[in-house]
């Protein structure tokens, strides 16, 4: 079996992101260790899902790469920004990501704090520069960093509302720490293409279930894959006692839920159309990616 990849029309898209990712560096008054670290943590591989969605989501309902281009660059700097923060000493204490170490070894602690913080801020600029509904944008892009923050919070530091079952910290923890930057994207991506109301409810729907189905995801590979194949450490999860869908539920339980949600995705996508058919494989490959 061969691992799911996306399409070559899909990968023409990453190739735009990577190439305005790389300008708005460029264009970045930093220096030194700070532009370094800077990209370090934003050029250095990563599958650019949350970009792709931003701009499959615009071209679902009518619009444009090039209006949407800026809101893909902004939601990957905040992913990007997420994930430096995720793997410092204090939170998951990580030393390999996208198969390279993260910024904390490369660059020291107080480096990679400080370039989270650049990318979180660049991400706002650039937003703003989006063509079509930027202050909607903006404020979509700042709900869901807070929604992420939130997330990162119950995961790490397990504040959570007395009496509440495995399961309903399991869906908190997972719809705010990944949901909803993978939620954002999707409607970010309505909005610089000036969807109708009913599309951008389409497009949520469909981006509830594929963010919750990433995060699923995730834990299974960290349970099932190898460091090499997925570029991070595995198993880490368990030996932290993080609250996780395998974890909870087991395995298989885990993998059935996948399956389901790829059919909830599929059928919030039947009001676009045949618009939408890129999207439909998106999901595929998102329940099916292995790294
Ligand atoms: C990893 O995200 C962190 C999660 C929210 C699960 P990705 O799997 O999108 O990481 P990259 O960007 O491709 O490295
Ligand atoms: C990451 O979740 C979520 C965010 C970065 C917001 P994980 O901690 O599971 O992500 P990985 O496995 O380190 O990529
Ligand atoms: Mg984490
Ligand atoms: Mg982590
Ligand atoms: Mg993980």
């Amino acid at each position: 079996v061969t691992a799911p990849e996306i399409s070559e029309s899909d990968r023409q898209l990453v190739a735009r992101v990577d190439e305005a990712l790389a300008t708005i560096l460029a264009e970045a008054p930093i220096a030194g260790d700070l532009r370094r670290a800077a990209e370090h943590a934003l050029l250095g591989g990563g599958k650019r899902m949350r970009p792709l969605l931003v701009l499959r989501c615009a071209a679902a309902v009518g619009g444009s790469v090039d209006d949407a281009l800026p809101a893909a660059a902004a939601i990957e700097l905040v992913h990007a920004f997420s994930l430096v923060h995720d793997d410092l000493p204090a939170l998951d204490n990580d030393a390999m990501r996208r198969g390279r170490p993260t910024v904390h070894v490369a660059f020291g602690e107080a480096m990679a704090i400080l370039a989270g913080d650049l990318l979180l801020a660049l991400a706002t600029e650039v937003a703003t520069g989006s063509p079509r509904q930027a202050l909607a944008i903006v404020a979509e892009l700042s709900r869901a960093t807070v929604a992420m923050i939130h997330g990162q919070v119950l995961d790490t530091l397990r504040c959570f509302t007395a009496g509440s079952s495995d399961r309903e910290r399991l869906l908190e923890i997972h719809a705010n720490k990944t949901g909803a930057l993978l939620v954002a994207s999707c409607r970010m991506g309505g909005f610089a293409a000036d969807a109708a109301p009913s599309q951008l409810d389409a497009l949520t729907r469909w981006g509830k279930a594929i963010g919750l189905m990433f995060q699923i995801v995730d834990d299974l590979l960290d349970e099932t894959q190898t460091a090499e194949h997925i570029g991070k450490a595995v198993g880490k999860d368990r030996e932290a006692g993080k609250l996780t869908f395998p974890g909870v539920l087991g395995l298989e339980a885990s993998r059935a839920e996948v399956r389901r949600l790829e059919a909830e995705a599929d059928a919030a996508l039947a009001p676009l159309g045949s618009r939408a058919a890129p999207l439909a494989e998106l999901s595929r490959y998102l329940a099916n990616r292995t790294r």
